[in-house]
């Protein structure tokens, strides 16, 4: 019989573990996910008993878990410790050990923790002997998942790394990015490498440009305007989360779906990201805050009013850029990244946009009028050539689909554009897993896929710090963008030498 796993939350008082750490182990629980089973300790510096903890989670539960989480709630406890103190550790290692399966069961230690105790945090549970670096003689295994953000910039990231890799090695570690545990964007994966139709005119000779969009409707207000006003739209999102899906479109087929060799390819086209050229900064990137604006006849308070934001402050809360990617596939096509927050709706997705033909066969019908003729070009109703659009919908829609254009029925040879669309919703239905749900599980199953390797990071900030020191040396300015617009109108520029606008989601 195999030992039940064993979950410590650190941390376990905050906003994540009641958001999305709880509801994605009851759920996973209720499903009888992984078969071993598994206890739940959280664990933070409060003084709490067992009992008001359970208490505290089933209430934030969603109405639908809270049977499942009474099924779950024997195995869940609390503990206060104060991981400062050796007393304090000691007792967490007595009360861990005391756990299903003693100190031979498989062990998970999340860190929902500020990213400036991740490493004195790692030093103490090691210290305490909660967690130890693998070694042949000890059979049960210890993995730690770190949260977001994963340092401040390449020299943090860095550091934090090799901290970590003092007590544990890099197979223990499972850096979280939530992104990855989407279903459609692991289906960026399935979706390239089983098919065979596009991989072929995946690359430079046919695609024209790439864009991927992270659009937000929300604000960063709800207390969380201290940690954004340090970190802004470049290191909250872009860094990670986009350049995440950026790598997954860009990368080469792996030889297998083994997690390293995955992730070798991201990395290969993380490190081939083109450098901000800090002399071109302005023409290829606009940084853009939002201003007080009107949604729905509602006044919404700009960035600057939100409470907790300085009142000097030259955070951006949107980000566009126009990079590029230094391979043999990639070279010469733009990848247009953008992402804000307080835009028009929410919406996540990728466009590839390929190539036009050669030449235009297809222009008005003998027997319509030039100006008729235009009308409805502006219209959409007809088109003269439109690039064939293949669109990946991430969230809140999840749906593939492909535009193109079709003869419209009748003697003249008129096209008209059409679109095939794959809704994911409508197919499936509702069930696929929460991201944390799915990452949870493949943590506790040790596959590292979907987690970010120490390299990946450094890679990933080694670009984004460009970036950033290009904006601060050429004194990029900050352009205000209302409230539920698309952002500053300066980003359209991005677009030099390429046909189309930003995809409107
Ligand atoms: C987080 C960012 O990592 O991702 C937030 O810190 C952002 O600022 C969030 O709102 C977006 O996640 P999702 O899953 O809602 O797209």
């Amino acid at each position: 019989m195999t030992n039940p796993h064993q979950i410590v939350i650190l941390g376990a008082s905050g906003d994540l573990t009641a958001r999305k750490l709880m509801p994605a182990l009851t759920s996973l629980s209720s499903q009888g996910k992984p078969k071993q089973g598994f206890s739940v300790l959280g664990v933070s510096r409060r003084q709490k008993t067992d009992e008001a903890f359970r208490a505290e989670v089933r209430e934030a539960l969603p109405e639908r878990l809270r049977t499942a989480f009474d099924e779950l709630a024997p195995r869940v406890g609390y503990h206060s410790a104060d991981l400062t103190r050796e007393d304090d550790l000691a007792g967490l290692r007595a009360r861990v050990d005391a756990l299903p399966g003693g100190a031979e069961a498989g062990r998970l230690v999340y860190l929902a923790l500020k990213p400036e105790l991740f490493g004195p945090t790692i030093e103490a549970l090691c210290r305490g002997g909660l967690i130890e670096r693998h070694s042949s003689a000890h059979e049960a295994w210890r993995r730690v998942v770190v949260e977001k953000p994963f340092g401040h910039d390449l020299a943090s990231a860095q550091q934090l790394n090799a901290e970590l890799h003092q007590h544990l090695g890099e197979e223990q570690l499972y850096r979280i990015d939530h992104y990855l545990g989407k279903e459609t964007v692991q289906n960026l994966l399935g979706f390239r490498f089983h098919n065979a139709i596009f991989e072929p005119l995946w690359n430079r000779h046919h695609v024209e440009l790439v864009q991927i969009t992270v659009a937000e409707d929300l604000g960063v207000g709800g207390g969380r305007a201290a940690y954004y006003d340090t970190s802004g739209a470049v290191r909250d999102m872009l860094q990670n989360h986009m350049l995440q899906i950026l790598a997954l479109v860009a990368m080469e087929p792996p030889a297998s779906l083994a997690p390293d060799l995955i992730r070798n390819e991201k990395v290969a086209v993380l490190r081939a990201l083109q450098s901000i050229d800090p002399q071109f900064v302005n023409r290829d990137s606009v940084r853009g805050r939002y201003a007080a604006g009107y949604v729905d006849t509602v006044r919404v308070d700009g960035y600057l009013e939100e409470e907790g934001v300085a009142a000097d402050s030259k955070t951006e809360t949107y980000v566009a850029v126009r990079a590029g990617i230094n391979n043999w596939r990639w070279s010469g096509v733009p990848f247009l990244l953008r992402h804000g927050k307080r835009l028009p709706k929410k919406s996540t997705e990728v466009r590839v946009q390929f190539r036009n033909p050669p030449i235009q066969l297809f222009n008005r019908p003998a027997d319509m009028t030039e100006l008729e003729f235009r009308r409805q070009l502006s219209d959409g109703s007809l088109c003269q050539v439109r690039p064939n659009v293949l669109t990946l919908s991430i969230q809140p829609r999840e749906a593939i689909s492909l535009s193109f254009g079709v003869k419209r029925p009748g003697n003249a040879m008129v096209m008209t554009p059409a679109e095939l669309d794959f809704d994911y919703q409508e197919h499936f239905g509702d069930d696929s897993p929460d991201a944390y749900e799915r990452l949870l599980l493949e943590a506790l199953k040790g596959d590292a896929t979907l987690f970010l390797r120490s390299d990946e990071i450094e890679a990933s900030w080694a670009w984004a710090d460009g970036l950033l020191g290009a904006w601060a040396e050429g004194d990029v300015p900050v352009h205000d963008y209302p409230v539920g617009s698309w952002g500053p109108s300066s980003a359209d520029e991005l677009f030099y030498g390429c046909e189309g606008g930003w995809s409107r989601g």
